[in-house]
Parts: structure tokens; C-alpha cells; sequence
């Protein structure tokens, strides 16, 4: 049975784990570097690459050892190669390409977006081509259509902030912590979500697109008005971002033929506001709704190893000299959306 080693440091989660074509997971083990960032209000970029270097080596030898393998039994080597934080990328990389060399077993540099995209088929063998991906993370807010392994159509990105970045920042400027996406989902959850009213960005336009940035102004001067209650504003701003999600998500299953399921990942995905509407929205267009177990939604190294496998299993493997991308899109072909800035 093919075994593949996933390695995972594209932001402020270092992880290890070995998973196998016919879908299992044989070790997976995760260090989060959140108390490191948490006075900085957000992720450094250099205290990340640090962390990684210190912590990727201890965890691809537990799950080698918790899953009783060395690094003989592989059969390939994944790694994160973007897009994310370039220094944290390297780290993941070069050590992915050492083992390769030192083992002789091929690299395959994955794109942690794949990751994503692809995490939903470890847990659902049923889960066939194509399908509607709603990604929606710190760093990232896009639909795409899932055609294949390699194969991915962008119909939606955010001209401005990622979903989870508007929920962290909504945190900062509220006072409630880092990271700000669980913050605000329990703030909100002793708020009222009628209470203030915010802008729904794009809602019911034609561009199939996500703007956030205009949302977390608003929600910055509701607070600065001393008006209302933060736990009021958390929950109005909570709504505010799904109405948007529902809308634009609605609209790419109308535009999309022939999709299989309506699939969510990515670090937003563990809010259970966000899931319930998402899975109300399924229903209503008679489509299947699967989300990843938590730990899965949010960074991890499991759903590289699988986009290891599949990429594997297709014989897509990579040469040494491939090179790390700060920024690498699943569709390089998608136009870029109007106003888009530094995202992926
Ligand atoms: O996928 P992820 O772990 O990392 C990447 O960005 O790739 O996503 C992290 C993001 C953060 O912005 C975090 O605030 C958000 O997901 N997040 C949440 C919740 N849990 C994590 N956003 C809203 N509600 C949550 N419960
Ligand atoms: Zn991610």
C-alpha cells in the first residue's frame, strides 16, 4: 500500500503525517505556534519560520514512530510548496526535499490550496468530481469548482480581505483576542445578530466576488459610537459575513453545472453558524453538503500527504529544483477579480 509523509508549514501551524492511498491516516501530529503570535495580535512571519525549523523535525519522527514506520516504508514525500508565508514554505520544502534525497523516494510539492480542495475526498470516499469548493480561511476566500486532481476553476475570490482575516481583524479592533475567529464566534453567541446594522458587501451583485474590508470599517466605527455592546456587534458582523458566503456561494452552485456536492474547508469552516447556513443553502439546491472534521478544516498535514496521494497515484511527482511561491493559484487562468490584492 502506498504511504505517503506529509509535511505542513505554510503559515502558524507546523505538521507531520503519514497517509495511505486507500485512506488512512496512520499518524498525524500538528504543533500550533498561536502562543507565540498572541502578543503581536496576528502572525509573524519570521517567530513562524523560527517555530517550524524547531518543531518540523521532532514531529515527522513521532508519527514515524507512533505509526511504528521509518522512513524506508514511504513511498513519497509531500510538502507544503505554497502559497504562504515564503520563510515558513521553505522550511517544509527543504526539509521535504532532504528526506527525499537521503531516501531516495520521490518529492511531491503540493500546493496547500490542493491541500484544502482535496482534504474532503480523504474522509468521503464517495465524494466524486466535480464539486463546489467553498475555501474559506485566514489567508484565503475563494469558490472553486473541483474538476479533478489538478484540475481546479476559480469562480470566485475576495477583491479585498480573506473571510477568517475579517473575523481575526473584527477581533483585534473588538478587544476580544487572538486568534479572532473562535473569539468572535463565542462573543457573538450572546449577542444579537439584529442589533447593529452592517453593510453586506457585493450582496446580490452580479460579480461573483467577496469583499470584507468595508464590513470591518463599519464594525470599527459601530464600536468606536460606544453605541453597542460588543457582544452585539460580534454577532451582527458573524451574520453580515454569512449573508455574504450564502450569497456568492448561491450563486456559483446556479452558474455551475453538474456539480456532486457543496464542500467547505478552511479554518472559517469550524464556525458552526457559518456550516449551518452553508448546509441549509445545500438543501435547498438538492446537493449533498460535506465538511471535513474540524481538525481537517483548519492546517494540517493529513490533507497534504492525501493531495500527496492523489498528485502520486497520477505519477505527478516534482524535482528537486522545484522552487518555493509565496503565491501560487489553483487556477492560473481565472481573470483577476477587480480590485484583487496580494491574495493567492
Ligand atoms: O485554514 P486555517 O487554519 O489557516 C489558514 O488561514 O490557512 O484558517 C485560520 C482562520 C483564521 O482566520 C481563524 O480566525 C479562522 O480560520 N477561524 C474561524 C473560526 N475558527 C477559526 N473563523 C470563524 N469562526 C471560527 N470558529
Ligand atoms: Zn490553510
Amino acid at each position: 500500500m502506498t504511504i505517503i509523509l506529509g509535511l505542513e508549514s505554510s503559515c502558524d501551524e507546523t505538521a507531520a503525517a503519514l497517509v495511505t492511498a486507500d485512506r488512512r491516516i496512520l499518524a498525524h501530529k500538528l504543533a500550533t505556534q498561536e502562543a507565540e503570535h498572541r502578543p503581536y495580535g496576528g502572525v509573524v512571519p519570521e517567530i513562524a519560520a523560527r517555530a517550524h525549523v524547531e518543531m518540523l523535525t521532532p514531529l515527522i519522527k513521532a508519527v514515524f514512530d507512533e505509526a511504528g514506520l521509518a522512513l524506508a516504508d514511504v513511498d513519497a514525500i509531500a510538502a507544503t510548496a505554497g502559497p504562504g508565508l515564503i520563510g515558513g514554505v521553505m522550511v517544509g520544502l527543504v526539509t521535504g526535499k532532504a528526506l527525499s534525497l537521503a531516501s531516495g523516494k520521490p518529492l511531491v510539492a503540493v500546493n496547500h490550496l490542493e491541500g484544502h480542495a482535496l482534504s474532503p475526498r480523504l474522509v468521503d470516499p464517495s465524494l466524486e468530481f466535480p464539486y463546489l469548493l467553498l475555501l474559506v480561511s485566514g489567508g484565503h476566500c475563494q469558490l472553486l469548482r473541483v474538476e479533478g486532481v489538478g484540475r481546479y476553476r476559480r469562480l470566485a475570490t475576495t477583491i479585498d480581505d480573506a473571510a477568517g482575516e475579517a473575523f481575526d481583524k473584527t477581533a483585534k479592533l473588538l478587544g476580544l483576542g487572538f486568534p479572532g475567529g473562535p473569539a468572535v464566534e463565542r462573543a457573538a453567541a450572546l449577542g444579537d445578530a439584529m442589533a447593529v446594522p452592517l453593510p453586506r458587501p457585493l450582496l446580490g451583485a452580479n460579480d461573483p466576488h467577496f469583499s470584507f474590508a468595508g464590513l470591518k470599517s463599519a464594525v470599527l466605527r459601530a464600536h468606536q459610537s460606544g453605541q453597542w455592546q460588543v457582544e452585539d456587534i460580534a454577532a451582527s458582523f458573524q451574520q453580515a459575513v454569512i449573508d455574504c458566503l450564502i450569497d456568492r456561494t448561491g450563486k456559483a452552485i446556479a452558474s455551475s453545472a453538474g456539480l456532486t456536492a457543496l464542500v467547505v474547508a478552511g479554518g472559517v469552516a469550524a464556525n458552526q453558524s457559518v456550516r449551518t447556513a452553508l448546509e441549509a443553502l445545500a438543501i435547498d439546491h438538492g446537493l449533498p453538503f460535506v465538511v471535513p472534521p474540524l481538525w481537517l478544516c483548519t492546517d494540517n498535514a493529513a490533507m497534504i500527504g492525501w493531495a500527496g496521494a492523489e498528485r502520486f497515484a497520477e505519477g505527478l511527482t516534482d524535482g528537486l529544483d522545484f522552487v518555493a511561491r509565496p503565491r501560487w493559484p489553483l487556477d492560473p487562468g481565472a481573470e483577476k477579480a477587480r480590485g484583487a490584492g496580494v491574495k493567492a
